[in-house]
Formats: structure tokens, C-alpha cells, sequence
């Protein structure tokens, strides 16, 4: 058995359409998430992380420059896995204490969602949008390539890919339109909402 393993997805491959249709989801997952998992099990066999899970792979990996191909699919493989979980065709609303909190730091949930939309579509290149929390405050991020907030010091609530393999098939360069239709039609906030309630217990 593989040592990194590749999670099923949470939903049918067809439950996102039409907004993200199941030919992507397909794509997506069979080919360039499955692929990061298997390259991570190529590249750690003798590499010394024989009993390390897959963030442990990403802190150690992190500033080493001679992990750089691992420190890649690790930050992949985890990214992706944020992602499936961060969509759901049935995601409902922020939670009152993830509403509460999202009203302190951005003062409506559609500046958050604008904000969101804005932030993913100025980004340049490939690359992940986030919202995340850390000291006491949401916070949205971007990450280049196969960066993760997690070797940041960030807990993610939601995570958006915005590598044209998300979104090529469906609207070719339109990043915008997407992530538009994703953000309103496919964030899954109870997920992000149960995130957020956990970390306010560990506190
Ligand atoms: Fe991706």
C-alpha cells in the first residue's frame, strides 16, 4: 500500500455541473491530483520519510532546496485535497460564529466573496487563494505554484485552485466567470463553518 494516499473525492464527479462539469472533475482528480500522490510515493521511497504523513512531508520539505520536486507534490497533493473539501453542490451558509467573524474582518459576506473572486483572478499564473485564520482573524491568501498556507502558519477554512486545469475545459481563460459561479453557487461553508468551530475550541 502506497504510504500517501489519494482521498476519495466527497460527491459524485458530477454533483458540481454545470458549474464545474463532471469531465473536469474527472480530470482534475485521475489525472493531476492523482498524479502529485503518486510522484510523492516515488520520490519518499529511501528518502527518509518512511513513518511521516503528508504535512509532516511539507514542514520538513518546506526550506530545503533539495527537496524542491517533493516540497512540489506535497504542497499539491495537500492543496487538492483542500479543495474538494472546500466545494460541495449543497454547502449552505456561514455558521452565526463564522458569520460573526466574517462581519469583524470583512463587514458583509459579499465583500468576502467579492474580495475572494478579486483576489483569485488578480492572481498571476497558477497558483491557490485561501481564506484562511490565524491569530484571531480570517485572513484571504495566495499562493504561487504548490504553496500551501499551512507552511505559513495558517489553518484553511476554504482553499480555490486557480490553475487553469480547474477551469480550462469549462471556460478556457475565464478565470473570472469561474471562480464567480464557484464562489456563489459552490463554497461549501458548513465544512468551512465545522473548520472554523474546531479551531475556536483548541484555542
Ligand atoms: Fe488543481
Amino acid at each position: 500500500m502506497p504510504q500517501i494516499t489519494l482521498p476519495p473525492l466527497p460527491w459524485a464527479k458530477d454533483a458540481l455541473a454545470p458549474v464545474i462539469s463532471a469531465a473536469t472533475v474527472d480530470k482534475h482528480y485521475e489525472a493531476h491530483h492523482a498524479g502529485y500522490v503518486k510522484r510523492i510515493n516515488t520520490l519518499i521511497e529511501g528518502a527518509g520519510y518512511a513513518d511521516s504523513s503528508l504535512e509532516e512531508i511539507l514542514i520538513a520539505t518546506a526550506s530545503d532546496p533539495e527537496a524542491r520536486a517533493l516540497a512540489n507534490a506535497a504542497g499539491q497533493a495537500w492543496n487538492h485535497d483542500r479543495y474538494w473539501e472546500s466545494l460541495s453542490p449543497d454547502g449552505g451558509e456561514p455558521s452565526a460564529t463564522l458569520a460573526a467573524q466574517i462581519e469583524t474582518d470583512f463587514g458583509a459576506l459579499i465583500d468576502l466573496e467579492d474580495a475572494l473572486v478579486a483576489k483569485g483572478v488578480g492572481h498571476f499564473a497558477s497558483g491557490w487563494v485561501s481564506l484562511t485564520y490565524k491569530d484571531g482573524a480570517l485572513h484571504l491568501i495566495e499562493t504561487h505554484d504548490a504553496g500551501t498556507v499551512l507552511t505559513q502558519g495558517h489553518a484553511p477554512l476554504l482553499v480555490l485552485d486557480v490553475w487553469e486545469h480547474a477551469y480550462y475545459l469549462d471556460y478556457q481563460h475565464d478565470r473570472e466567470r469561474h471562480l464567480r459561479l464557484v464562489v456563489d453557487e459552490l463554497l461549501d461553508w458548513r465544512g468551512a463553518s465545522a473548520r472554523f468551530e474546531a479551531l475556536q475550541r483548541r484555542r
